[in-house]
C-alpha cells in the first residue's frame, strides 16, 4: 500500500525539509493578514485567547492526526482515507478536503495578488506618482486584480512542477527567519509613533465579555486555516515524510512557529492601526466597525511606510510587501499540492499536467472573484469558517473510531519509539476520540441555533 507509488510522488530530502515546507504552509496571508484582522474585527486580546485555545487543543492534535495518515498511507487524502477505511464512505471527506483546498486557494490568489501589485503601489507612491499608485493599490479594480492572480498562480505553478524536494523545500528554506527579523524591525518603530500604546492596550487586555459564538466560530475557522489543518494538506506533505522523523515534535515546532509568526505580525498590525488612527486616518465606521477588513493591512501599513519616508521607508515597505508575497506563495503551494497530488495518485496524471489542469480551473474561479472581491466574505465563510472544521471534525471521528487511535500510535511510534509511553501521546489519544470532535461539534451547534434564532 505505502510503497505503490508513482514516479511523480516524492520525498522530503532532509528532517529540517519537512518541518520548514509545513510551516512554510502555515505561515502565510493567515497570519499576517488574516490574524490580525480577525483580532481587530473581534475586538481584540479576547480574540486572541479563544483563538489560542483553539489552535492547541483542537489544533495540534489534528494535525498530528494529519501527518499520521498521511505517513501512513503514503497517498493524498481522498487515497488515504480509502486506504484506511472500513465504512466505504470515508473517502469523502478526503473529496470534501479536495473541493475546500480548490475554494480557499481560489480567494488566496487574489489576495497573494494585491500583495505583488502593492510592490507597484509602494514605488509609485514612494516617487511622487499619486495617480500610478492608486491603480495599483485599487483593491476593487477587477482586470488589475485579475492580471497579478494570474501572475501569482503561474509562480505556484511552476514551483509545483518542480516536484516535492526541488520545488518545495528548496523554495521555503530561508524565508521565515528573514520574515520575522522584518516583522520585528517594523514593531520597534512603530511602538515609538504617538497612538500604538493605545495599540497595544486594546491587543493586549481582554474584554472577557466580547466572547460570544460568532468570535469563537471565527477563531477555529482561523485556527484550522492558519495551521493549513482540515483540508488534507498535512496529510499531503505527510505522505511525504520518512520514517524516521518524530512526527509530534515536527508538529509541535510547526504550531508553535504559526502562533509566534500570528502573534508578532498582530502586534505590528494592531499598534499601527492606532497610529493611523491618531494622524486622523478613518479606519473605524460611525457604527464602530472596522470600515473595511480585508483591506485593512493594505490600508495601515502603507501609511505607516509613508511616515518613514524616504530611501528606508521605502526599502522596508517593498521588503514587507515581497515578504509576504513569498510568505503567500509558500502556502499557496501546499494548496495547489493536494489537487494536484489526488490527480497524480488517482488518475495517473503526470505531475505537469496535473498542476496545469488544476491550476487553470482554479484561475477561473480566481478570476471571477478578482472582479468581485466582495466575493471573499462568503468564500471564507463557507469553505474556511465551517468548512475546514467540519474535515476536521470528520477527521477526528474517522481516525479515532473507525482507523483507531491504536493503529496510529504503531505508526507515531517510528521516529519516536516512546510513543507507547509518552503522557503526551495519551493525551492525544483522548483529544482525537473525544474532546477535538466534541469542542468543534459545540462550536457548529451553537452557531446553527444561533443563525436559526436570529
Ligand atoms: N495556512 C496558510 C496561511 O495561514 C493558508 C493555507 C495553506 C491553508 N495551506 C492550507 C489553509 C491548507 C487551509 C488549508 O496563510
Amino acid at each position: 500500500m505505502a510503497t505503490t507509488q508513482t514516479s511523480d510522488r516524492g520525498n522530503w530530502n532532509s528532517k529540517l525539509g519537512f518541518i520548514l515546507a509545513a510551516a512554510g504552509s502555515a505561515v502565510g496571508l493567515g497570519n499576517i493578514w488574516g490574524y490580525p484582522t480577525q483580532v481587530a474585527d473581534n475586538g481584540g486580546a479576547a480574540f486572541i485567547l479563544v483563538y489560542l485555545v483553539c489552535c492547541i487543543l483542537v489544533g495540534l492534535p489534528v494535525m498530528i492526526a494529519e501527518i499520521t495518515i498521511g505517513r501512513k498511507t503514503g497517498k493524498n487524502p481522498v487515497g488515504a482515507f480509502k486506504a484506511l477505511d472500513k465504512t466505504g464512505y470515508a473517502h469523502l471527506i478526503g473529496y470534501w478536503g479536495v473541493l475546500c483546498g480548490f475554494m480557499i486557494l481560489a480567494f488566496y490568489l487574489v489576495i497573494s495578488g494585491w500583495t505583488l501589485a502593492y510592490v507597484f503601489e509602494e514605488i509609485f507612491r514612494f516617487t511622487g506618482n499619486a495617480g500610478y499608485a492608486a491603480w495599483f493599490g485599487d483593491l476593487t479594480n477587477g482586470p488589475k486584480n485579475a492580471a497579478f492572480t494570474v501572475i501569482f498562480l503561474l509562480l505556484t505553478i511552476s514551483i509545483i512542477n518542480g516536484g516535492v524536494s526541488n520545488g518545495i523545500e528548496r523554495a521555503t528554506k530561508f524565508l521565515m527567519p528573514v520574515l520575522l527579523f522584518i516583522l520585528v524591525i517594523m514593531i520597534f518603530y512603530v511602538l515609538r509613533l504617538e497612538g500604538s500604546a493605545e495599540g497595544i492596550r486594546q491587543y493586549l487586555k481582554p474584554d472577557f465579555s466580547l466572547i460570544n459564538i460568532d468570535l469563537t466560530l471565527s477563531a477555529m475557522g482561523q485556527a484550522f486555516f492558519s495551521l493549513s489543518l482540515g483540508m488534507g494538506a498535512l496529510i499531503t506533505y505527510g505522505s511525504y515524510l520518512k520514517r524516521d522523523q518524530n512526527i509530534v515534535e515536527s508538529a509541535t515546532y510547526v504550531t508553535v512557529t504559526d502562533i509566534t509568526i500570528a502573534f508578532t505580525a498582530g502586534m505590528l498590525v494592531i499598534p499601527a492601526m492606532y497610529v493611523a488612527l491618531a494622524q486622523g486616518i478613518t479606519i473605524f465606521g460611525d457604527d464602530g466597525e472596522l470600515i473595511s477588513s480585508v483591506s485593512l493591512v493594505f490600508t495601515v501599513l502603507p501609511q505607516l511606510f509613508e511616515n518613514i519616508g524616504g530611501a528606508l521607508g521605502l526599502t522596508i515597505s517593498i521588503s514587507f510587501f515581497l515578504l509576504l508575497a513569498l510568505a503567500a506563495l509558500t502556502s499557496a503551494i501546499s494548496l495547489l499540492e493536494v489537487p494536484v497530488s489526488y490527480m497524480i495518485d488517482e488518475h495517473n496524471m503526470r505531475r505537469k499536467n496535473a498542476s496545469w489542469v488544476i491550476g487553470g480551473s482554479i484561475g477561473v474561479v480566481a478570476v471571477i472573484i478578482s472582479f468581485d472581491i466582495n466575493l471573499i466574505d462568503y468564500f471564507v465563510y463557507i469553505f474556511n469558517e465551517i468548512g475546514l472544521p467540519l474535515g476536521g471534525l470528520m477527521l477526528c471521528l474517522f481516525l479515532g473510531w473507525v482507523w483507531k487511535t491504536e493503529n496510529a500510535v504503531v505508526e507515531i511510534k517510528h521516529g519516536f519509539e516512546n510513543a507507547d509511553n509518552s503522557v503526551f501521546v495519551k493525551l492525544w489519544r483522548i483529544f482525537i476520540k473525544y474532546i477535538c470532535p466534541v469542542l468543534i461539534a459545540i462550536v457548529f451547534i451553537t452557531t446553527v441555533l444561533d443563525i436559526i434564532r436570529s
